[in-house]
């Protein structure tokens, strides 16, 4: 049905080789190999020793570990639909796009929301299901408008959808920089102190500032693309 909805939006807007940012998108792609390759190394030999995080059961390290691949698959693929000449190519386009949705956004998504809950720390609890939830929503939202056809509602989703997938990265830059910014008001032991109670604010702020910058990136599109109609 999916492939069907997408294959019928030949020429009804759907942006053309020259919309968009390569470079940005390029950027994007290259900060999600890298930093994504960084978050999975300690899962990759499946080993519950390594695991960065504490686990409570096998169950949990399970879905953390269902979770954290599939994730991944998100992280590297996303940007790829962001890049112009690769929209181009139709088929490539919906290729990638389903393999970004079924083998990462939704599993991850449905494991995100029992990882979330078993992580037993409230503001996690909270600060997670809510962009689980969120990556689910998006991602339907953005299947269902192209299967209306309206490809700019499509890809403002899709943009959301990434913005929420990409709460990866964000939250682990936040979480140093809301460290450095205590280093004039703290001494070594009361930042060293500080770092479990940052990580929770550092996973909520993540989604919540790279939903803002999205927003942004989307109102500038359509203010872009309606000053361009109007000429
Ligand atoms: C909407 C997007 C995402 C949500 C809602 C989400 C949710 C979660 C949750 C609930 C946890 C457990 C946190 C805890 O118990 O403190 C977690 C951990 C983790 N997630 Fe995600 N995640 C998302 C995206 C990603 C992406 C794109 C990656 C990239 C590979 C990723 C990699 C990880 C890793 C590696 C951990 C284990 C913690 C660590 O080793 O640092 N997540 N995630």
């Amino acid at each position: 049905m999916v492939r069907h909805a997408l294959a019928g939006t030949v020429g009804t807007g759907w942006g053309g080789p020259k919309a968009g940012h390569p470079a940005r998108a390029w950027f994007l792609f290259g900060v999600a190999v890298v930093v994504g390759s960084v978050l999975v190394a300690p899962y990759v030999l499946l080993d519950v020793e390594s695991s960065r995080l504490e686990v409570t059961s096998e169950l949990h390290y399970a879905l953390l570990a269902a979770h954290i691949f599939t994730a991944m698959i998100a992280l590297v693929l996303g940007p790829l639909q962001f890049v112009p000449a690769l929209r181009a190519r139709r088929y490539l386009h919906r290729r990638l796009g389903r393999c970004y949705l079924f083998l990462g956004v939704v599993p991850s998504g449905l494991v995100g929301v029992p990882v979330a809950l078993l992580s037993g720390r409230p503001v996690t609890q909270i600060g997670l299901v809510i962009p689980s939830v969120g990556w689910l929503v998006t991602a339907w939202l953005a299947v269902r408008a192209i299967r209306r056809r309206d490809v700019e509602a499509h890809r403002s989703w899709m943009t959301r959808n990434y913005a929420l997938t990409f709460l990866a990265v964000t939250s682990r830059i936040l979480v140093p920089l809301m460290l450095l910014a205590q280093i004039p008001f703290a001494g070594a032991s009361t930042l060293a102190a500080s770092v479990p109670s940052f990580i929770p604010i550092g996973q909520v702020l993540g989604w919540v500032v790279n939903l803002v910058v999205a927003e942004v990136f989307i109102r500038r599109r359509r203010a872009r693309s309606a000053s361009a109609d109007v000429r």
